[in-house]
């Protein structure tokens, strides 16, 4: 991954840059990068703040022979990618939140954003945008970020150097996405589920069926979160998440 760079210093969003750009045929492991986004795409419609120089805002073109039923495998093999290449580079606790934030004591360094295109269970391409807050201190977010992100900078008390962080998390999502084509969906869930902070913890999904609350049990074969409930074991496919710690 990584051969076939775009690079801008500030576009709305690298997520367009690379929708277009697969469009127009680029290569599996293309990447656009860029400095600073200022229409930056968080999960379910909401913003993601990509002040210039801070972080890593980057998206990632796959071309995965899969179903879309299996597409949010992807997801998941996604944040066990970059968590290992963040833990690689900084050895911070990282922890995963389901199904792809990366979460720092409890508060969010990284969000990751899939999107695919594809028709009739076939995939055409699939964007995966990583937004990583690496040299970001609390100054540029607003009141109500500041309660709940971090970025490896504060976490660790020093300046990091985001072209290393890219390659090595460029390297690490190129292994994982290897063996997943290699050996399939087993090896992927269960350094998820090692990864993952939530597993038997009590949580609140955000679905949008409605809430549902119970016990984080594990991911079943297709990746949806398995929650066990007084009414039995729910699997949630989209959801926000919320858990306490004790
Ligand atoms: C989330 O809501 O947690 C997902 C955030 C994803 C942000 C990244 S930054 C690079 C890429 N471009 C975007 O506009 N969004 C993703």
């Amino acid at each position: 991954f990584g051969r076939h760079i775009r690079y801008e210093y500030s576009t709305p969003s690298t997520q367009t840059l690379a929708h277009q750009w697969a469009r127009e045929g680029a290569p599996e492991g293309a990447v656009v990068i860029a400095e600073e986004q200022v229409q930056g795409k968080g999960r379910m419609g909401r913003t993601w703040h990509s002040p210039p120089q801070t972080g890593v805002w980057m998206s990632l073109i796959l071309r995965p022979p899969i179903s879309l039923a299996e597409a949010s495998q992807l997801t998941l093999l996604a944040s066990v990618g970059v968590q290992q290449g963040i833990k690689r580079v900084t050895g911070l606790p990282i922890q995963i939140k389901w199904p792809n934030d990366l979460l720092i004591h409890g508060k969010k360094v990284c969000g990751i954003l899939t999107e695919l295109r594809g028709e009739q269970d076939q995939i055409h391409y699939m964007i995966i945008g990583i937004g990583i807050n690496v040299n970001t201190t609390s100054e540029h977010w607003p009141e109500e970020l500041k309660k709940i992100a971090t970025s490896l900078a504060i976490e660790s008390g020093g300046h990091l150097h985001r072209a290393t962080l890219i390659a090595a998390i460029l390297k690490e999502l190129e292994e994982v996405y290897q063996e997943y084509l290699n050996s399939g969906f087993r090896v992927i869930k269960s350094k998820w589920e090692q990864a993952a902070g939530m597993l038997g913890k009590t949580i609140t999904a955000r679905t949008p069926q409605g809430l549902i609350t119970g016990v984080a049990e594990r991911l079943n074969e297709s990746g949806a979160l398995l929650i066990r409930t007084d009414q039995g074991v729910i699997p949630v496919y989209s959801a926000d998440i919320d858990w306490k710690e004790i």
